[in-house]
């Protein structure tokens, strides 16, 4: 996609000169199931991005294009509630920008998204992004990419219903090319950290089917706050003794407890090792990351389980773990940027073989964040 394909997009449903805008969606490196308990992370923007084209259309409002999916909706801009779709995620940006007092126009917009749906890339939160630039600039205004990506959260957690932290849409807005991006979820402090040149990241979907992963995952999230409540602590981020927490906590709490206190300190471990370019050591980290989602945190499935160790056993692949959210998504897996396409070749083929079909894969490149396509 690029600028001229989206204005021509646009003049097929609507009528009036847009502004185009893209939000890029991304990969995490590691610190997983970290965000929502004040950790850290460290993700990155990837070339994949959800293209915008908007312009005011005088009226109050706001009629959206879907052109991968063929749909259009027509919303009231003063009775915005939300519908259950993917019109939610544009709708909850512009609830929550006239909450903020910011006068959104009715506004037409046009849509389509490179960002795979249901990998674990952030589909949504780049979308979100995406229309929240378009609308605010229609609006006259704008914001710091910290403030859109606080907004874009909160569109998701008010509006969208669902309770994730501010990774996804932290890394729309901030990327930065050819970096990953260490984010302390607790101060909002951001540090870029350079990817490896002599490694690359690939993402190989593991088409598992999405299988209840909301309501999980807020299940996930309310065990954090059940252990942070007998704790006494402010959040997981703020356990300084594990030993001693863990002896105070059972079940689910204590199992998350493990991953999100463990999982903080690999993301630590990885900036180090990835600042000294020690692949095997930020490959191991991974692994182990994999490990603690699967048994601490619970939230893989055996299909990601299979096709995270089909990765690590292939020549080449320094570690390999699963992405985002969990319950289906993609493994990312570090590979010797030299071995990298006859690496891809043979996990596909021998995931392949386990799953029936062939998976989707590809190696991502770190770009810049969310922005106006000016020409
Ligand atoms: C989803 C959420 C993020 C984060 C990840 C898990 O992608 O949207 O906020 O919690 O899961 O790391």
């Amino acid at each position: 996609m690029n600028r001229d394909q989206a204005l021509a997009g646009f003049a097929t449903h609507w009528s009036g000169t847009p502004r185009v805008f893209r939000a890029p969606g991304r990969i995490n490196v590691i610190g997983e199931h970290t965000d929502y308990c004040g950790g850290l992370v460290m993700p990155a923007a990837i070339d994949r991005w959800c293209w915008v084209a908007a312009a005011a259309n005088g009226t109050g409002r706001l009629r959206l294009a879907a052109h991968d999916l063929g749909q259009t909706v027509d919303l009231d801009l003063e009775s915005l509630s939300p519908r259950g779709d993917w019109s939610d995620y544009v709708a909850g940006v512009a609830k929550v920008l006239l909450e903020e007092g910011i006068e959104v126009p009715g506004a037409d917009l046009w849509i389509s998204s490179e960002v795979p749906i249901g990998a674990g890339v952030s589909s949504s939160a780049a979308l979100e992004v995406a229309s929240l630039q378009a609308l605010l600039a229609l609006a006259g205004q704008t914001a710091d990419p910290m403030q859109t990506a606080l907004w874009a959260q909160a569109a998701e957690n008010r509006f969208v219903g669902m309770p994730c932290g501010i990774m996804d849409q932290f890394a729309s807005a901030n990327g930065l090319q050819g970096s990953a991006l260490i984010l302390d979820c607790r101060s909002l402090e951001m540090t870029p950290a350079a990817l490896p040149e002599d490694a690359v990241f690939l993402l190989v979907n593991s088409m598992a089917p999405h299988v209840l992963a909301d309501g999980e995952y807020r299940a996930r999230r309310a065990d954090c706050e059940a252990a942070v409540e007998t704790l006494g602590v402010d959040s997981l981020r703020n356990v300084v003794d594990l030993d001693a927490a863990l002896s105070r906590l059972q079940g689910g709490p204590a199992l998350r407890c493990l991953h999100v206190v463990s999982e903080n300190a690999r993301v630590l471990a990885a900036a180090e090792a990835m600042a000294a370019g020690d692949l095997v050591t930020l490959g191991d980290l991974m692994t182990q990351s994999h490990a603690s989602l699967r048994d601490n945190m619970e939230v893989s499935v055996p299909l990601v389980d299979q096709l995270a160790e089909i990765a690590r056993q292939t020549p080449g692949v320094f570690g390999a773990r699963m992405m985002g959210g969990g319950f289906g998504g993609s493994v990312i897996a570090l590979v010797d940027r030299a071995r990298a396409a006859e690496a891809q070749a043979a996990i596909v083929e021998d995931y392949g073989k386990v799953l029936g079909r062939v998976p989707d894969a590809f190696v991502c490149r770190a770009v810049a964040g969310a922005g106006e396509v000016i020409a």
